[in-house]
């Protein structure tokens, strides 16, 4: 008897560690999704965000489509830079794919990178009030990669506060 209630207890004490397990590896998960340097997340619900215009970069064979917050919408439609904190723009890319039959015409292929921009004027002081986040398959890329975003956006982009996408009309 005392040894079944012995076994009982070991086996309720199992299933509470099981049980709370997921969690703590839930935790680990959410650490491992945001960016290096940054630790910015891919935003939920981005998908369906208003496009502010799209792109294209023919050495990676690939298409470009950038989205924006409701935030960030109402900026570009103000003409207001910088950019105000709460900020967020998502940049999508996809292989070219060629239509076949159909010479030089392209649709989407498969995603290669989602890329976004936060801002927050605070956090990010170092790094012109933005922080940047590079995910493939929904992971981030390393450091090495974060560490290059700020340098090429502040080189080419200062006009715009960083920000080379214009709103297309
Ligand atoms: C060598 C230059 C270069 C580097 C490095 C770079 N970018 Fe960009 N980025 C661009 C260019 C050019 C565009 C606009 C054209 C396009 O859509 O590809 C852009 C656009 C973006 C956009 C859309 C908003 C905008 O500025 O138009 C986001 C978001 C973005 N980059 C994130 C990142 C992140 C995150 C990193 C680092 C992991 C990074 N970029 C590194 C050149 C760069």
């Amino acid at each position: 008897m005392k040894q079944g209630l012995k076994w009982a207890a070991a086996a309720i004490a199992a299933a509470c560690i099981s049980a709370a397990l997921p969690f703590a590896i839930g935790h680990a998960d959410d650490a491992a999704l945001a960016s290096p340097i940054f630790g910015v997340k891919i935003p939920a619900g981005y998908r369906d965000w208003k496009l502010i215009a799209v792109g294209e970069e023919t050495g990676l064979d690939e298409l470009r489509g950038v989205l924006g917050n409701g935030t960030a919408v109402k900026a570009y439609q103000d003409s207001k830079t910088p950019f105000p904190d709460g900020t967020v723009l998502v940049k999508l890319a996809w292989k070219r794919k060629p239509v076949d039959g159909l010479n030089g015409a392209f649709i989407t292929g498969p995603a290669t990178t989602v890329q976004v921009m936060v801002k927050d004027s605070v956090k990010y002081a170092a790094t012109g009030g933005w922080g940047f986040g590079r995910f493939i398959d929904g992971k981030p890329v390393d450091a090495a990669q974060h560490e290059t975003c700020f340098a090429c956006h502040e080189a080419h982009a200062k006009d715009q506060d960083f920000v080379f996408t214009h709103y297309a009309r």
